[in-house]
């Protein structure tokens, strides 16, 4: 394990550490099933890995983990799955703004948070305020995230914009796009990961995944280990990655 540490002597193996990882952590129902579980037992396995993985990720050194938690589509589950989810997010919330500073983990929540509960809003804010103090590395959570509501958010402020008169459109570059999209000012991930066995990637990340390395794996969620991290790590080491260059 650490092999990729971003602080080891051994360039080349800082150099192979992806600087931003972004996990689509599926497969929590799965996992549950297979045990006679209900599936939100499924959920809190994958919240305890989730703890893990940041940790080991912050370890390692990479920058930016950025976790796909819940879609603009999950809404569509049965009211007591939502209601399991919301709540193993609250608890996330309340425990990390006791545990965050002492990590030094910066916490960030990207998708539509205006339609989220408002005492968890409320628990977002209060994180928000003890994390812009810390400096160490930037976990972004993906909560009511679609990459298709990303775009069109985006396309929303610069059209706005223009009706103001304050853009003329033929002046919208791609880095302007970027920068009105939630995840502003993040570099683009690197390895995009899906655990749990499916070769898809269910709207996340759509603009700002055009040049990672995909790797999928069956592992579901909650198995999902250091040591499967250092496997798909490696996978990503060995890629060429040529931008549309030769
Ligand atoms: C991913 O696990 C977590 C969320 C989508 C919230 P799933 O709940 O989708 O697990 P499977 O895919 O049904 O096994
Ligand atoms: C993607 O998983 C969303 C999250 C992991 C939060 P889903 O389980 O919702 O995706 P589909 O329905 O299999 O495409
Ligand atoms: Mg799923």
């Amino acid at each position: 394990m650490a092999i990729f540490n971003r602080n080891s002597v051994n360039d080349t193996a800082a150099a192979s550490l992806p600087r931003h990882i972004a996990i689509i952590m599926d497969g929590n129902g799965r996992w549950a099933k297979k045990r006679g579980l209900p599936r939100k037992l499924g959920h809190s396995a994958g919240a305890e890995t989730f703890r893990t993985i940041s940790r080991y990720c912050d370890k390692l050194g990479v920058e930016q983990l950025t976790v796909y938690a819940f879609s603009t589509e999950n809404w569509k589950r049965p009211a007591d799955e939502v209601e399991g989810i919301m709540n193993l997010l609250r608890k996330y919330l309340k425990d990390s703004c006791a545990q965050l500073a002492a990590e030094n983990v910066r916490l960030r929540f990207l998708g539509d948070l205006e339609v989220l509960p408002q005492d968890i809003r409320d628990l977002i804010a209060q994180n928000k305020v003890i994390s812009d103090k810390c400096d160490g590395i930037i976990v972004n959570i993906c909560v009511n995230y679609g990459g298709r509501l990303d775009i069109v958010h985006a396309a929303r402020k610069l059209a706005e914009k223009v009706k103001n008169g304050e853009l003329d459109p033929a002046d919208i570059t791609e880095d302007m796009f970027s920068e009105n999209l939630w995840t502003k000012g993040l570099p683009d991930p690197d390895l995009l990961i899906r655990t749990g066995a499916e070769s898809r990637i269910s709207n996340f990340l759509l603009w700002q995944s055009a040049y990672s390395e995909f790797y999928f794996t069956d592992t579901l969620f909650p198995d999902f280990t250091p040591d499967k991290l250092d496997e798909a790590i490696s996978w990503f080491s060995g890629r060429k990655r040529r931008f549309g260059g030769v």
